[in-house]
């Protein structure tokens, strides 16, 4: 063997035992939990967090004629305003849980409940989720799904053993022009996939220094961990594309986070000195960048900073053989388009418009929640529950799209070394359908 080919050998043996480093142990497979049904019914839905983000949930829920049974949320005011909604759409009153951080626990015991909304900080979605399924109810997480590979593992594993559903609410994957690229993917217009971007890019720092809402949890997370914090907004429409988990998966990951500047100085122009905020210290980098690879030999990089001036971004793109997709703005080009190598508009690919942008495109623009994406998600979950059908994302999508955070963190503490993904599905990936969301 030459020296140059040696060393090679040795890099790769080197980079396969780091990557290893982060492989937890799966549990055993109980039940598949692949394109299981709901029970046909329209499903009465109770909500654990009615706080920024449960109040537009519930509005689209009630907009989607949702039946809403419960709520809890340890603050009281949360849970009324809650309650008032509802029954100014003409509901019954929902009976109010707020009796502390553990009363979501009775909750879930009610017999009338059968899917459970969770919007709350991030550290309760493991125990809300685990908790409700536990008890019989379906349930769905807000984004970032879950915080640690336990989690995951745990997530999946009690979704296997209760028979009962955790999807991840990725409103980003029920964008108008992600579901309608996701359709031109499936078509096969861009050819074989090659590459992916997605991103995270959203200047909060107003927010998570506030003393309300997200600036009240939210700001913590940076002074715990250092990596991507919020992966899924920009990954899920791309893992979507790439039918990652149908087909495909994800193999291993880099990740990479600079230092952090963003927050310190945000904290010295607008917080007082003498401020509990000075007490702080701030671990996560401004800008984490990590690559994926997946097994079938594509590439996806995901960047996340939400500490810096910004103009608001997911970058959304996706390339193959024959042409690729970028967002902010939306544009696409394909081999031997006329006019030669130049931008097209979105406009001319109408043909590939999801039918239910067409359908009820109107009323969730009108609604408003992130352009009518939040709309068409829950309407679409509400549709497949009603009609006796799997939900479009599983607790196999919630652990795996998760844990890109997790693997971050470790990968950005190694410097920079690989992370193994774990197989949530545990080979049972390969011979799946496409994403179900195109369709
Ligand atoms: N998908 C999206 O576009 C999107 C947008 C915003 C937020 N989010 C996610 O939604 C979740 C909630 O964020 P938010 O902006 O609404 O935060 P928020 O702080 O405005 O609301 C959180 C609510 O949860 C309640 N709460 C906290 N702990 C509780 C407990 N133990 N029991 C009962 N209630 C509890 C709080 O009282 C509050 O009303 C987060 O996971 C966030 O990442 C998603």
């Amino acid at each position: 063997m030459d020296i140059s080919r040696r060393k090679f050998v040795a890099l790769g043996a080197a980079s396969a035992a780091q990557a290893a480093v982060s492989q937890t142990k799966a549990p055993a497979m109980l039940h598949s939990m692949v394109d299981v049904p709901y029970e046909r019914k329209d499903p009465r839905v109770a909500f654990i967090g009615v706080g920024g983000r449960g109040t537009s949930l519930l509005k689209n829920v009630l907009a989607a004629e949702g039946k809403v049974v419960a709520i809890c949320d340890m603050d009281e005011d949360h849970a009324k305003r809650a309650q008032k909604m509802i029954t100014d759409a003409g509901q019954s009153s929902p009976e109010l849980y707020t009796h502390g951080d553990h009363d979501y626990e009775r909750m879930v015991q009610r017999d009338d409940v059968d899917l459970v909304l969770v919007a709350t900080p991030w550290t309760w979605h493991a125990p809300m989720a685990i908790a409700a399924m536990e008890h019989g109810k379906h349930v769905c997480i807000e984004v970032p799904g879950v915080r640690t590979l336990e989690e995951c593992w745990q997530i999946v594993h009690v979704s296997e053993k209760t028979r009962r559903h955790c999807m991840m609410l990725e409103n980003c994957c029920y964008g108008y022009n992600e579901t309608l690229v996701l359709r031109m993917a499936q078509a096969g217009r861009f050819g074989d996939l090659l590459w992916g971007e997605g991103a995270y890019l959203h200047d909060l720092r107003e927010e998570l220094f506030g003393n309300k809402g997200e600036g009240l949890w939210r700001r913590k997370e940076h002074t715990l961990r250092n990596g991507n914090l919020y992966p899924t907004h920009g990954l899920g429409p791309v893992a979507n594309y790439m039918e990652i988990n149908r087909g495909d998966s994800f193999s291993h990951l880099v990740s990479m986070s600079t230092i952090e500047r963003g927050f310190s100085e945000y904290r010295k122009e607008h917080v007082p000195v003498g401020d509990p905020k000075w007490q702080e210290r701030y671990k996560e980098g401004d800008f984490n960048i990590s690559l994926i690879k997946t097994s079938m030999g594509r590439t996806i990089t995901v960047k996340h900073d939400t500490s810096n001036p910004m103009v608001y971004s997911r970058v959304n793109t996706i390339a193959g053989t024959k042409g690729l997709f970028m967002d902010y703005p939306p544009r696409i080009y394909f081999d031997g388009q006329r006019g030669g190598e130049k931008w097209e508009s979105l406009d001319g690919f109408k043909e590939f418009e999801h039918p239910l942008w067409t359908r009820m495109g109107e009323i969730g623009k009108k609604l408003g929640g992130h352009g009518g994406m939040d709309f068409i998600m829950l309407y679409r979950l509400l549709e497949r529950f009603r009609n006796g059908q799997a939900p479009d994302m599983d607790v196999y999508d919630a652990a795996l799209w998760s844990s890109v955070g997790p693997l971050s963190i470790t990968s950005v503490a190694a410097g920079s070394a690989p992370q193994k993904f774990p197989d949530f599905l545990r080979g049972g990936g390969k011979d799946r359908k496409p994403s179900s969301v195109g369709a």
